[in-house]
């Protein structure tokens, strides 16, 4: 049974407006709210629009506090695939967030299970997360909990997929500069969200899509997971939904 709240725009960018909106809106609701952050191609027209309406003065990140999905393992934050240097680029560096406020898993961290264990510790420090933004891999991973035999609680370190290396490999020279692990936040702290924004675009996540929304809540695909949590909301575009459209 769906029980997700649709938004189903038409393209890319009406996409990024909606789920940017729906930020928004959290942000001006509770100025110091706690927002789980996501990377990748999906986000970042949302990104655009939040840094657009913060220089315009409609929007401020003063009191924000931000919690990041994921980092890769081995990358330092100031490599320009690491997933501190994407937040920084398309987001910290453009809005009034204080630095101090923000926090991505890592990915030198000498010791990478004391990492995990003390970021599990800050979210829950935070009282979790009020609102987080969730991209969906092919193989329906989310944030990089990868499709396996189990749900994984707590934040871990990750052996990444080879469907994943080989979709992220397009933001690498070839796909062997691609890191082979990553640090994940887990199912965990992802269902402790008191609000969840699923985002998604293109006809190469209408499978993951369908899966995640309509199909058997398994480990095999992790956003299914999500069928589970009372407060999702899914903003995709037309190409994304397309299965889920056909089906309903
Ligand atoms: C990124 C993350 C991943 C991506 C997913 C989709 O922080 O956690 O789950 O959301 O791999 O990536 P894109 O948006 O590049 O298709």
């Amino acid at each position: 049974m769906v029980t997700m709240q649709i938004f189903c725009e038409k393209d890319y960018d009406a996409m990024s407006r909606r789920a940017a909106q729906i930020i928004a809106a959290e942000i001006v609701h509770a100025p110091g709210c706690v927002l789980g952050l996501a990377t990748g191609s999906t986000p970042e027209g949302a990104y655009k629009y939040l840094v657009d309406w913060c220089k315009a003065g409609l929007l401020s990140f003063r009191d924000v506090r931000s919690v990041n999905l994921d980092e890769y393992k081995g990358l330092a934050p100031d490599h320009d695939q690491s997933y501190r240097y994407f937040m920084q680029r398309n987001l910290f560096a453009h809005v009034d967030i204080r630095p101090e406020n923000t926090r991505v898993p890592d990915g030198l961290a000498a010791d990478p299970d004391r990492e995990c264990a003390e970021y599990d510790a800050y979210i829950q420090s935070l009282g979790y997360v009020d609102l987080q933004l969730l991209g969906i891999g092919r193989n329906g991973h989310i944030g990089f909990n990868e499709p396996g035999d189990c749900f994984i609680r707590e934040t871990h370190v990750v052996d990444l997929a080879e469907s994943t290396i080989e979709a992220n490999s397009r933001f690498f020279a070839s796909p062997d500069d691609v890191p082979k692990q990553a640090i994940s936040m887990g199912i965990g702290a992802i269902m402790g969200a008191k609000r969840i924004l699923l985002a998604a675009s293109g006809a190469d996540k209408a499978d993951a899509i369908y899966k995640t929304v309509c199909g058997p809540i398994t480990p095999r695909c992790p956003g299914s997971i999500l069928q589970l949590h009372p407060n999702v909301v899914l903003v995709a575009d037309e190409a994304a939904l397309s299965k889920v459209n056909a089906a309903s």
